[in-house]
């Protein structure tokens, strides 16, 4: 006679299912939940440590499959759900920030290699994912993140606190909503410190499971006020394919580690030519170059991002690529590296915390 069919027999039999990022199986992960055997039918959920999961659906597939070849069971239900983990330990004594799990900084090693592009795109990418999101300019002298995003919004409050905008489901704050368009910021370093600080302390973040911020381009100057403020889980650091760019990438890569910000993975942008009219790619900057640089410094690759010309125009008037045109082979480029950069956050959540930097 067949074994009868228990919530346990199930799990067992979902022990074959493992997470390839975190190689562990998913019911010593604690991910399978609610486990309802009703007759010949079985229903459960898996809860995943992000929406943005890249092998969601291959690990629903497995678990279908797990679970219908044991005796007894005609029908399987699984409902996908996550919960995002922090990278940040609170245990570690060091404070989170309120309302935001886990701060994702988006850098370079020089100005112009598209930093504001991904993170935007990155944002809006982990939202239709399902994810909460925020984004942070941190480009305090020259903010595009309300151009690229399209809103003019001034800041709301609440009590003392100021209460981000929102576009695109993404909360947004940016000092662009504080200074007029054409007056140049000049900012000493102490007063860059506070404001900082102030976006961090003063903002009501409202439940976020990412806040990327846009780093600006230059010496790192924010970068460590940042690491010196915030837990920041990770950065991603983008590139262009030419030999020069990866250099400068790589002293990003030591610039960030000396500020125990740990590098979540490589983005080369700009990394092909997708033509608008005919759809052929041509590589115009040499190729793999992003890749091979990710590989000498051991840090993940989490994905190239074509150029094309929609990119640049999606961010002149306002809606990025992703939300302009999501079906397109650059959407799909940047969603895929959105689900690479939050499967490292998953990784790293489950490492052993990261010190906050020590203000000198
Ligand atoms: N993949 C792409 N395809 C086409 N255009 C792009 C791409 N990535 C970025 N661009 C364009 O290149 C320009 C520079 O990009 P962006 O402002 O994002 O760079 P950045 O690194 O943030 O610059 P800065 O160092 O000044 O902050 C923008 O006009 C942007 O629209
Ligand atoms: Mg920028």
């Amino acid at each position: 006679m067949a074994p009868t069919l228990t919530p346990q027999t199930v799990l067992d039999a979902l022990k074959v299912v493992r997470d390839p990022d975190l190689h562990r199986d998913i019911v010593s992960l604690g991910f399978v939940k609610d486990v309802v055997i009703s007759g010949p039918r079985v229903a459960f959920k898996i809860q995943l440590t992000t929406p943005a999961c890249p092998v969601k659906d291959q690990m629903r597939e497995q678990a279908r499959a797990a679970v219908a070849a044991l005796p007894g069971v005609a029908d399987v239900d699984i409902e996908m759900t996550a919960s995002v983990r922090t990278a940040v330990d609170p245990a570690a004594g060091r404070a989170p920030v309120p309302g935001v799990r886990n701060v994702i900084a988006v850098g370079a090693g020089k100005g112009g290699v598209g930093k504001t592009t991904v993170a935007v795109n990155l944002a809006l990418a982990l939202a239709r994912c399902g994810s909460r999101v925020g984004i942070l300019d941190g480009d305090i002298y020259g903010p595009n993140v309300p151009i690229m995003l399209g809103v003019q919004a001034q800041l709301g409050s609440e009590g003392d606190k100021i209460v981000p905008a929102e576009k695109f489901g993404v909360q947004v704050v940016s000092m662009g909503f504080l200074t007029d368009d054409d007056s140049a910021v000049i900012w000493r370093g102490p007063m860059l410190h506070g404001v900082i600080q102030q976006f961090f302390r003063d903002v009501r973040w409202n439940d976020l499971d990412y806040l990327i911020v846009d780093l600006p381009p230059g010496t790192g100057d924010v970068a460590l006020s940042l690491s010196q403020t915030v837990p920041v889980a990770g950065a991603v650091v983008v590139t262009t394919p030419q030999a020069v760019s990866v250099a400068d990438s790589r002293r990003a890569v030591r610039m960030y580690e000396k500020l125990n910000i740990p590098t979540l993975g490589i983005i080369e942008n700009m990394s092909y030519f997708v033509c608008s009219g005919c759809g052929r790619e041509s590589d115009i900057f040499g190729k793999g170059g992003g890749e091979r640089f990710a590989e000498q410094a051991a840090v993940p690759f989490l994905g190239r991002i074509p150029i094309y010309e929609p990119i640049r125009v999606g961010g002149d008037t306002g809606t990025p690529i992703v939300v302009a045109e999501p079906e397109s082979p650059a959407a799909r480029a940047f969603v895929a590296a959105a689900e690479q950069a939050a499967a490292q956050v998953s990784i790293a959540s489950y490492r052993k915390p990261i010190p906050l930097t020590p203000v000198l």
